[in-house]
């Protein structure tokens, strides 16, 4: 037996764990230090009532002999593809095919398993920083890594330009970890880039809920072109709390080919074989969310997160800290105070303010000296960590 080596190139430790051991080990040596945590983004509210209500309907069916359901469809329930559908035109302004649409467990997962379905000789291009599993699932798969710097020059949304052709090419907008979002017009010049190089876009939309500002685009299937050479992937994790419930999908158009193979047949082919579909409790509750009553009761969940970046970038403003991100997103990108390097931040604010973050560090090279904070968090405790972090830093 022989293992995949190229395991051997990975960071020993995924970041979120690496941060989570590092806390508890702190809450050990300090049990009595009331700790915050802004550090993964994972939400704070209960899910919202109609999505609730539907899965207790859906669970009493479950329990009749007549209405039970066995093995879910493999791409999902027709009732959440239409429901998915119906966001899409509804709420973006885009008309996709329910049969380009795949349910699954989540971004994470798809954008991470979507590779199987791609030649290991490809060449990858990640901006750096990074949300960590795209480079993480390459470098298991033995991938050619090039990356692109997102820095505080290009406001940390990065251009490509002839030395970043890629075969694959992977986009977050909004950003994580920076927050930052891609206007149409940028996205434009992606896409026409992928188009020209024969290159398929990895488009990770998780976040678009956050997006207020209607100039801004919430897919990439927005911008002319995008559905010869982009994969849309978005989860109900973040637009509507899933984290712990595990709902997504993926997007591919018809149209989407390489080496006269539909890319979304593949997929198809792969989600069948490796994965029995989404439960249909969990899916009954997903479809509610998008329903008018649960969209705006996701909405409303979206506001009080946007209370959090608010108050965060009324203190960092206060405080004369450069931050990106906190508009469109629930994440905010600060530049750490005093060139502190961001291992050296979080170590801070640990144990000076008792906060849990994450270093810019932790998401690539250009992160170093950059720290992330979450607003997925309770208002009250996010303004008791930001007087927190006042009383410490004011001058
Ligand atoms: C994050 O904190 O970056 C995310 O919660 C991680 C994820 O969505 O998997």
């Amino acid at each position: 037996m022989k293992i995949n080596k190229n395991y051997l190139n990975l960071k020993p430790s995924y970041l979120f764990k690496n941060i989570a051991e590092r806390t508890e080990k702190y809450k050990k040596e300090n049990p009595d230090a009331d700790i915050i945590r802004m550090g993964i983004g994972d939400v704070t509210l209960p899910l919202c009532k109609s999505a609730v209500k539907e899965m207790i309907a859906a669970s009493e069916e479950m329990s009749d002999i007549n209405s039970f359901h066995g093995y879910p469809e493999s791409f999902g329930e027709d009732f959440l593809l239409d429901a998915i559908k119906y966001h899409y035109s509804k709420h973006i302004g885009v008309e996709v095919d329910t049969s380009e649409i795949i349910v699954t467990c989540g971004a994470k997962e798809d954008t991470a398993n979507i590779l199987d379905i791609f030649d290991t000789d490809n060449t990858v291009l990640i901006p750096d920083p990074v949300y960590p599993v795209y480079l993480d699932t390459n470098i298991m798969a033995g991938r050619e890594v090039k990356f692109i710097s997102a820095n505080a020059e290009n406001g940390f949304l990065p251009m490509p330009t002839e030395k970043d052709k890629a075969d694959i090419i992977y986009i977050c907008s909004p950003n994580n970890p920076t927050g930052e979002v891609y206007s149409k017009e940028q996205l434009k010049i992606w896409v026409d880039f992928a188009l020209a190089n024969n290159s398929v876009i990895l488009y990770d939309a998780a976040y678009e809920m956050f997006i207020s500002d209607i100039e801004l685009p919430r897919s990439i299937f927005q911008v002319e072109g995008a559905r010869k050479c982009a994969i849309e992937f978005c989860s109900f994790s973040k637009t509507a709390g899933f984290t712990g419930v595990r709902c997504g999908y993926t997007v591919i158009p018809k149209e989407l080919e390489a080496d006269g193979m539909k890319l979304l047949d593949m997929w198809k082919r792969r989600q069948s074989t490796k994965f029995n579909g989404v439960s249909y409790v969990v899916q009954r509750a997903a479809a509610a969310v998008f329903t008018d009553e649960g969209y705006s009761e996701i909405c409303e969940n979206i506001n009080y997160y946007r209370t959090n970046t608010e108050n965060m970038m009324q203190t960092f403003d206060s405080l004369g800290i450069k931050y990106y991100g906190g508009k469109h997103s629930p994440y905010i990108w600060l530049k750490c105070p005093s060139d502190m390097k961001s291992w050296d931040f979080f170590d801070f604010l640990l144990k000076e303010c008792n906060i849990v973050g994450t270093p810019g560090a932790g998401f690539g090279e250009n992160g170093e000296g950059y720290f992330r904070l979450s607003g997925f968090g309770n208002i009250e405790r996010t303004k008791e960590a930001l007087k927190r972090i006042e009383d410490k830093l004011k001058k």
